[in-house]
């Protein structure tokens, strides 16, 4: 039944299509057919939101900012399909050439990290000192005073 599932759910990872013609992201989505709907009646089951982005040591990039499957859906494949639709629009679709998918993940959601880890990715903070920073707020504000 699960491996059933899992093929079903695969067939239904699709992007989203903007209609803007400079989207400011992408998504992918996870739908399951009609028989498999949540019990409030939603087809759509997970998504994955990306920009495209340029690390000047690094070339063309794609920044993943989101991955979610529901809950009562995860263990299925539908994350792993996720984040592999990302790769192939980074390794072979529309950034063709990207040599990397890079993305940020709290401390405290150990379970993403073991799934992000399964996946072959690892934790730049760890082993190169590479810190997330952020500017917001008045901070940002004061900032951007010309
Ligand atoms: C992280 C998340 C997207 C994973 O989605 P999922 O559909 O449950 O994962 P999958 O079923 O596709 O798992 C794929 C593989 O990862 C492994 N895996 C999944 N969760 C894992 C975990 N917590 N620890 C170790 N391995 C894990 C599976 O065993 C499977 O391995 P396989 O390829 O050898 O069979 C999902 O748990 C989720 O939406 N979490 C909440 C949202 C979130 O925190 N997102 C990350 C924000 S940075």
């Amino acid at each position: 039944m699960v491996q059933a599932m899992a093929s079903d759910f695969k067939k239904h990872i699709h992007p989203y299509i903007s209609h803007m013609s400079n989207p400011i992201y992408h998504a992918i989505v996870a739908e399951v057919s009609d028989q498999h709907r949540t019990k409030d009646g939603h087809t759509t089951v997970g998504y994955a939101l990306y920009i495209h982005s340029y690390r000047s040591f690094m070339g063309r990039a794609v920044y993943m900012d989101d991955l979610y499957v529901m809950p009562e859906f995860r263990g299925k494949g539908i994350g792993k399909a996720l984040i592999s639709k990302v790769a192939q629009v980074s390794d072979k679709g529309e950034t063709a050439g990207c040599n990397q998918l890079h993305f940020t993940v709290l401390d405290w959601n150990k379970s993403s990290m073991d799934f992000y880890h399964s996946q072959g990715c690892f934790d730049i903070t760890a082993t190169k000192g590479d810190h997330c920073m952020r500017c917001e707020g008045e901070a940002l504000e004061h900032l951007a005073q010309p």
